[in-house]
């Protein structure tokens, strides 16, 4: 193959689910040696074309060479054995293998005809230590944090010597640490030759890695350009289709900061989770929670979810005292979670779009005052409008839409409950960007309701601009809490990085 040929080579692939024209003729190039980012909103077709590259859908039509040879893979073994190696969005790990034995899996060797699982727990720690990780590899997966879970994915496609590497939203549950650690990877495979195509939502990503972008739009090709050719503002535009409306003020308590708080935590502990948490949440305010990986913040929202019990300290709602036995417990008095994990904590696959959503605000008033189908029909489409959630119908199974779409359904789901607390972990995660801005207009709706908001991200601009108090956590205790005026991203890695 000459040297300036493509490693990969799309031309006119097509795909229809039904009615949903997916891919409407895309064509794509990938240079060996570079990286390649494929952008768009939720439900441009990034995952499916992906899916049709890896043989895990057939496509309609169209032609795909790889290497100058034709590729029509039957499935994603067939594709790893042509050479392409993925990640999946939506990851396909087994929750109660081993890690090791999830690395390997469908491409162990075998001596004498039986598995040979030392070699493949020794490959498993080869595919992890490329990503700076030294873990126990007979553990069960499910144990591990989602954040691990991810990287175990990542050392699965690592694991295969591929010269087409696709990643599908690999960080989505990354810390800044990690992701690093994921791009020097990442660098070194396209130093050596490796094709790498990356989907994130994350554009700051983009800029920091990757040589070419190509971006969709409902299925359609809308650009291909190096990346310093296509500034920021150019390829939101491209994304959306327009130019974006500016971002909305910036989120500020509507209620006076001395009104009695709405809840009120202090001293909460539980072993192996949480060693001390003090937090507040104001009547009318958002606070957000700071922290690294691993800092307590997901099993401090589970605490006051009920879904794991305090073992001491003490949480006061609207001035009483509150010791939810369950989530169920929790939701009587108002208090709604979005959880960081949808795939497991959330969605139900066979439900339609419009069940999904109508959930929490069925199950909040109960049988006796159940909703009318005209009323849940007037909610989902409410919500499929505000979200931009892309469905062909409101009574579409949810599980046949992009990911990005299913978490907003999810979030709908809980914004739709009006709650009194709104526990959001990780809302935003795989969102795209016109439906960021919607989702902190819907939380400003709640504040200024009246109702309290506890924000958890990863992302800081997006808790400084959405929060009037942010409190950091640091180690499974809570450090300090920052207030506006004068909050800032600076502040907050300041706050985490001075405590020792
Ligand atoms: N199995 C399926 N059945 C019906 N429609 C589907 C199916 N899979 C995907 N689609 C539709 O195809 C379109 C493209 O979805 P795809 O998952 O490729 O989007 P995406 O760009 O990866 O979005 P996201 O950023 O949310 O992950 C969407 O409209 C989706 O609803
Ligand atoms: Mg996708």
């Amino acid at each position: 193959m000459p040297a300036d040929s493509p490693l990969l080579s799309v031309r006119s692939l097509s795909k229809r689910f039904g009615a949903v024209v997916a891919l409407d003729s895309i064509d794509l190039d990938v240079s060996p040696g570079s990286i390649h980012a494929l952008m768009g909103e939720n439900g441009a077709g990034k995952s499916t074309l992906i899916r049709c590259l890896m043989g895990a859908v057939r496509r309609d039509g169209g032609t795909v060479l790889f290497e100058g040879t034709a590729c029509d893979p039957a499935s994603p073994r067939h594709a790893e054995a042509a050479g392409l190696s993925t990640v999946f969005q939506e990851v396909g790990l087994i929750p109660h293998m081993s890690v090791a034995e999830n690395i390997t899996l469908g491409r162990e060797s075998r001596r004498w005809g039986l598995i040979d699982r030392r070699e493949a727990r020794a490959r498993a720690r080869r595919a992890l230590a490329r990503l700076g990780l030294t873990i126990d590899v007979d553990q069960e997966l499910g144990g591990c944090s989602i954040a691990l879970q991810q990287l175990v994915a990542i050392a699965r496609a690592l694991d295969v010597s591929a010269r087409l590497l696709i990643l599908d939203e690999p960080t989505s549950s990354l810390d800044r640490r990690e992701t690093a650690e994921l791009f020097a990877v990442l660098r070194r495979l396209r130093d050596e030759g490796v094709g790498i195509i990356f989907v994130t939502h994350f554009l700051e990503q983009v800029y920091q890695l990757c040589d070419r972008i190509t971006v969709l739009r409902d299925g359609a090709h809308v650009v291909t350009r190096d990346t310093r050719d296509l500034p920021r503002p150019q390829l939101i535009a491209a994304m959306l289709g327009r130019t974006p409306a500016a971002p909305g003020a910036s989120v500020t308590s509507a209620a006076p900061a001395d009104a009695a708080p709405l809840l009120r935590a202090t001293g909460l502990r539980r072993r192996e989770s949480i060693e001390h948490a003090d937090l507040t949440i104001p009547r009318g305010a958002a606070v957000g929670l700071a922290g690294l990986l691993g800092s307590g913040r997901s099993e401090l929202a589970r605490m006051l979810f009920g879904i794991d019990r305090p073992q001491g300290g003490r949480i006061e709602l609207n001035g009483e005292t509150f010791s939810p036995r369950s989530p169920r417990d929790a939701i009587a008095r108002g208090i709604a979670l979005t959880p960081e994990n949808r795939k497991s904590d959330g969605i139900v696959p066979n439900l339609s779009v419009r069940e999904n959503i109508v959930l929490a605000l069925q199950a909040r008033r109960g049988v006796l005052r159940s909703l009318s189908r005209r009323e849940q029909d007037a909610i989902a489409d409410e919500f499929i409008a505000r979200l931009g959630i892309k469905t062909p119908h409101r009574e579409a199974p949810i599980s046949t839409l992009s990911g990005g779409n299913q978490q907003k359904a999810l979030l709908a789901r809980w914004l739709a409950a009006n709650p009194a607390l709104l526990i959001l972990d990780e809302p935003t995660r795989g969102i795209d960007i016109g439906a960021k801005q919607e989702i902190e207009s819907l939380i400003r709706g709640l504040i200024n309701g009246g109702a309290g908001v506890l924000f958890i991200s990863s992302e800081l601009s997006e808790l400084v601009r959405a929060c009037s108090r942010i409190v950091v956590l640091k180690d499974r205790r809570t450090i300090g809490e920052l207030r506006a005026p004068g909050l800032s991203e600076e502040h907050i890695l300041e706050a985490i990085a001075a405590h020792a």
